[in-house]
């Protein structure tokens, strides 16, 4: 088997190759004067497993085209079997039809990977899970969840613990959380706009009271969904509310607005590579994720169960 890697997360690569004992694969992907991608592999993948590291993050468009001629490189060098490692899939928030003439993008997304001639998907907490189906090839969706639930144990295992979805769509994940943490109990965001032009309302459901509470959401882009709940949650009691996200879009000024926030940290995985606002951020903690998707490459290539690592 090989690794090889795009420019969009290379620590991220470089730290699950690492964990596989094995080197990437020697390869260029650069570009052009124009800004064209080029791919040029300098050694032979004839006949191999071949697990491709790119997350489709800021620039999307960018890293979509690196990935996609990766793939196409790869195949076109006979590799066997060609794994499309996507740790954060983005235009995964464009899964339906919001309004009339509109797309679904990222159906569209999952049907350039496939024609691009990748076999197989590796990607992490995908945004809805139903975005598996949207690939007519194996595809894999890990969950960032036991990492998470470990860190929380450590930092705050000793305290008197509350999950909370930041909105109702986010029960599930929620929840799945709070029975790792020994069936914490679990409570909603509900934001409600009674009136259109009516400012939102944010209701709690669940009694946070005195509590330690553990935000939990699969993205955190503007951060208002989070920094809101934030606010709303030490306005109803809470002793304290941080938050555990997987995919640390931070786009704008979030780092910013997380800085100013109610949240005491915001702890997010690597799917994203941080940018230097993150990472010299006081409040924003990394949990690498590479150890997980280098078990889960392992387990593929080797033919043997990856839901078990979630057991
Ligand atoms: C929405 O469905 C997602 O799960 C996140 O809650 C959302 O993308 C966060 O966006 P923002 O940080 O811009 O509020």
């Amino acid at each position: 088997m090989k690794i090889m890697a795009g420019n969009s997360n290379l620590p991220l690569a470089r730290a699950i190759s690492a964990y596989l004992e094995m080197p990437l694969t020697d390869a260029s992907v650069r570009r052009f004067a124009d800004e064209e991608v080029f791919v040029e592999i300098h050694e032979n993948v004839r006949g191999e497993d071949v697990f491709v590291v790119q997350s489709t993050s800021y620039p999307a468009n960018d890293n979509l085209m690196e990935l996609l001629i990766c793939i196409d490189a790869l195949r076109r060098a006979s590799a066997k079997r060609i794994t499309a490692v996507v740790p954060y899939f983005g235009y995964a928030r464009q899964d339906r039809k919001p309004g009339p003439r509109t797309p679904i993008s990222a159906k569209l997304v999952a049907n350039l990977i496939t024609q691009a001639g990748a076999d197989r998907v590796l990607a992490v907490d995908l945004h809805a899970g139903q975005i598996q189906g949207f690939f007519d090839i194996p595809t894999d969706n890990l969950f960032a969840a036991p990492v998470m639930a470990a860190d929380i144990q450590t930092r705050y295992g000793t305290q008197e613990l509350m999950v909370v979805s930041p909105d109702v769509g986010g029960v599930v994940r929620a929840r799945s959380l709070a029975k790792r943490l020994n069936n914490a109990p679990l409570a909603i965001v509900d934001k409600r706009r009674d009136r259109p032009g009516q400012s939102e309302v944010m209701n709690i459901i669940g009694d946070v009271k005195g509590r330690m509470c553990i935000l939990i959401d699969d993205i955190i882009d503007s951060g208002g969904t989070l920094c809101n709940a934030a606010q709303a949650l030490m306005d109803a009691g809470a002793a304290g509310v941080s938050a555990y996200i997987t995919h640390g879009v931070l786009s704008g000024g979030a780092v910013a607005r997380v800085s100013n926030s109610a949240l005491k940290e915001l702890v997010i995985s690597d799917t994203i590579m941080p940018t230097e606002a993150t990472a010299s951020s006081d409040r924003i903690r990394v949990l690498t994720i590479a150890p997980l998707i280098g078990e889960a490459v392992r387990r593929i290539a080797d033919e043997s169960s990856v839901s078990s690592l979630f057991d």
